[in-house]
C-alpha cells in the first residue's frame, strides 16, 4: 500500500459521533419518561458515558500529539490546525462536564442536565468531524506516508478497550467497509469478533434499553 488507509479513523468518527447522538436521545428519553432505568442500568449507563468520554479526550491527545506533529512535518505550509486545535480545547472541558454529570445521574436518576450535554457534545462532534474529515483527509492522503500514518493509528488504538472497540467497529462499519477491513485484518479478526460480539450486545442492550438498535 502507498497511501494511508482512512478507513479504520472514518468509522472511528463514525463510532464518536453515533453513540454521543445515541446517548444524548437516551439521556433526553430517560428525562422525558419513554424509558427508565433502575440501579444496575443506571451505573452502566454512567459507566458507558464516561467511558465514552474518555475514548474521546484520548482521540483527540493522539491528533494533538502524533498527528498534528505528523501533518506540520510532511505537509508543512499546506495544513492550518488552529481551528482544529481551537475545537478539541473547547470539548475537552465539556468531555470533563459530561463524566462528572454521568455520576450525579447515577446517584440522583436526573438526566436533564446529562442530555443537554450530551446534544451540545454531538452538535459539536458532528461540526468538528465533518470539518477534520474534510480538512485532512486530502491533505493525509496527499503528503503523509504510511510508516507514519500507522504510528497514527496506533497512538489512537491505544486508548481503546479491544472488547468494546472491535465489536463496534462491526456495528458501524457498512457492508462493504467489513469486507475490506476483513481482507486487511486476516482471520484474526473474525476470530476476535466472535469472541467479544456477546458481551459487546448484552452491555448495549442493558445501556440502550429498547433503543439499542441489536
Ligand atoms: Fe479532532
Amino acid at each position: 500500500m502507498t497511501t494511508p488507509e482512512l478507513l479504520g479513523f472514518q468509522i472511528t468518527h463514525r463510532v464518536m459521533r453515533g453513540e454521543t447522538r445515541r446517548l444524548a436521545v437516551l439521556a433526553a428519553e430517560l428525562t422525558e419518561g419513554g424509558q427508565r432505568a433502575d440501579a444496575a442500568r443506571a451505573a452502566a449507563i454512567g459507566t458507558y458515558v464516561t467511558k465514552l468520554c474518555a475514548y474521546i479526550h484520548h482521540h483527540h491527545v493522539s491528533e494533538d500529539e502524533v498527528l498534528w506533529p505528523v501533518l506540520e512535518r510532511s505537509a508543512g505550509a499546506e495544513v492550518d490546525l488552529r481551528d482544529l486545535s481551537d475545537d478539541h480545547s473547547e470539548l475537552d472541558p465539556l468531555l470533563a462536564e459530561i463524566s462528572g454529570q454521568a455520576k450525579i445521574f447515577v446517584s440522583t436518576g436526573d438526566a436533564a442536565r446529562l442530555a443537554a450535554l450530551l446534544t451540545r457534545l454531538a452538535d459539536m462532534l458532528d461540526e468538528h468531524i465533518e470539518e477534520e474529515e474534510r480538512l485532512l483527509f486530502p491533505i493525509i492522503r496527499k503528503y503523509v506516508s504510511v510508516a507514519d500514518w500507522e504510528k497514527v493509528e496506533k497512538a489512537v488504538r491505544k486508548g481503546g478497550d479491544v472488547r468494546t472497540e472491535l465489536p463496534r467497529i462491526e456495528e458501524y462499519a457498512r457492508p462493504e467497509e467489513l469486507v475490506r477491513l476483513r481482507k486487511m485484518a486476516g482471520p484474526a479478526l473474525t476470530v476476535m469478533l466472535s469472541l467479544f460480539r456477546g458481551g459487546h450486545r448484552r452491555r448495549k442492550r442493558l445501556v440502550y434499553g429498547s433503543l439499542a438498535g441489536l
